[in-house]
């Protein structure tokens, strides 16, 4: 629980709350919007400032611009896909800051929803030294700030963790933020049995949660690119999938910690290979202990692991996963990551699930209401986890 102002306790009649909302949607490559979780995961938050008497000024950042203005990365069809869900116009701005833009926050009127273009447009957005008078800029917009961005709270930029400071004593987290640290939070202290399945291509980004949570889990199942570096720990031959030279000693280490804990760590037992890193590969299905031959590639994990996996996890009363177990964008190589899915939606346990691909398989099966809580922030998610809070909440005052 974040110990901090809540929405509830300022007052929004009247006032123009200025809200750091995570608009950063997957798009297609006609530019449309491929999945609007994000979008939806805000409503709580938008439509209490507007019930309140309230307007909301909202800011975001979409994809990485570099920096400069990029119309691919507009903010446009966020505006567009946030109308159609509150029933209500949604101004957008041609900016984040500016005279124009300063107009449009004025002439606001309570119930009213203003979405600023790309805050990533200007560089001391990422990089707030470059410029401390940007945060300022935006500050000057609002009379409130919230910050519901969970899964960018773990930067330190100039729309989350510095401008809170603009804000004394008007600064507040909004809702996705509180569900986001409330279910996260959780899991350090879990019910047990205690189970993380950990996927996606590198160790080196999953590393610190798997230490974290070494200590207080049941069982430890590896899957996806990153099983690969760990196959190499083991001596086992792994042909031209991919893995990390610099981490094999980190995944020995691992599994030496995890033995002499008695945590049980399972590896894939058996592997799709396939001879490209294509969907239209040719592909086959090999033992694990067989080792993988040159010229072919680790895609997914096999039937046996699967049925292995998903029995394993029966008794579990609370399951943490993280990443794709295997080319889950690739719908040969699909299968592993969509039948975890499936066998976690069957279980009574408490399921918490954060990083895109992983909730995308899941939204992509229609399996999302079985599930305790499906987290909005990958890397967020993991740092949570990790160190227990974040600059973008901290900074809440
Ligand atoms: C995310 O998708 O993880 C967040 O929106 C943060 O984006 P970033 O990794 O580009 O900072």
């Amino acid at each position: 629980m974040i110990s901090k102002l809540q929405l509830q306790d300022l007052d929004l009649k009247g006032k123009k709350v200025l809200v750091r909302v995570d608009f950063n949607v997957p798009l297609t490559k006609e530019g449309s919007i491929a999945d609007d979780a994000r979008i939806k995961e805000s409503l709580p938050t938008i439509q209490y400032i507007l019930k309140s008497g309230g307007s909301a000024i909202l800011m975001s950042h979409l994809g990485r611009p570099k920096g400069a203005p990029d119309p691919h990365f507009s903010l446009a069809p966020c505006a567009k896909a946030l109308s159609k869900l509150l029933g209500i116009p949604v101004q957008i701005a041609p900016d984040c800051i500016g005279q124009k833009v300063e107009k449009m926050a004025q002439d606001l009127q309570p119930g009213q929803v203003l979405l600023l273009e790309n805050v990533r447009f200007y560089p001391a957005e990422e990089n707030p030294s470059l410029d401390p008078t940007f945060a300022k800029k935006l500050a000057s917009l609002g009379d409130i700030y919230v910050n519901d961005a969970f899964a960018t709270a773990h930067r330190i930029h100039s729309s989350t963790a510095v401008i809170a400071q603009y804000f004394p004593g008007k600064s507040a987290a909004g809702f996705l933020m509180l569900k986001e640290v409330n279910f996260l939070s959780s899991l350090l202290n879990p019910k047990h049995p205690f189970y993380i399945i950990i996927g996606g291509a590198k160790i080196s980004s999953k590393i610190g949660v798997l230490k974290s949570l070494l200590s207080k889990a049941d069982g430890i199942f590896i899957g996806g690119g990153m099983a690969f570096t760990f196959f190499l720990a083991q001596g086992i031959k792994i042909g031209n999938s991919i893995h990390e030279d610099d981490q094999i000693p980190v995944a020995a280490q691992f599994l030496k910690e995890c033995s002499e804990k008695n945590i049980p760590c399972w590896l894939p037992k058996d592997v799709i290979i396939a001879n490209d890193f294509s969907d239209e590969a040719q592909s086959k299905c090999i033992l694990a202990s067989q080792g993988i031959p040159e010229g072919w590639q680790g895609m997914d994990i096999g039937p046996q692991t699967i049925e292995k996996w998903s029995s394993s996890l029966k008794d579990a009363a609370t399951v943490f996963w993280n990443g794709p177990l295997g080319v889950s964008e690739f719908s040969h190589f699909a299968t592993g990551t969509e039948k975890i899915a499936k066998a976690l939606s069957s279980l009574k346990a408490m399921t918490v699930v954060g990083g895109g691909d992983s909730v995308a398989a899941i939204h992509h099966l229609n399996l999302a209401s079985p599930f305790s809580h499906l987290s909005t922030g990958g890397g967020a998610s993991l740092e949570f986890i990790e160190h227990g809070h974040l600059p973008g909440i901290d900074a809440l005052k």
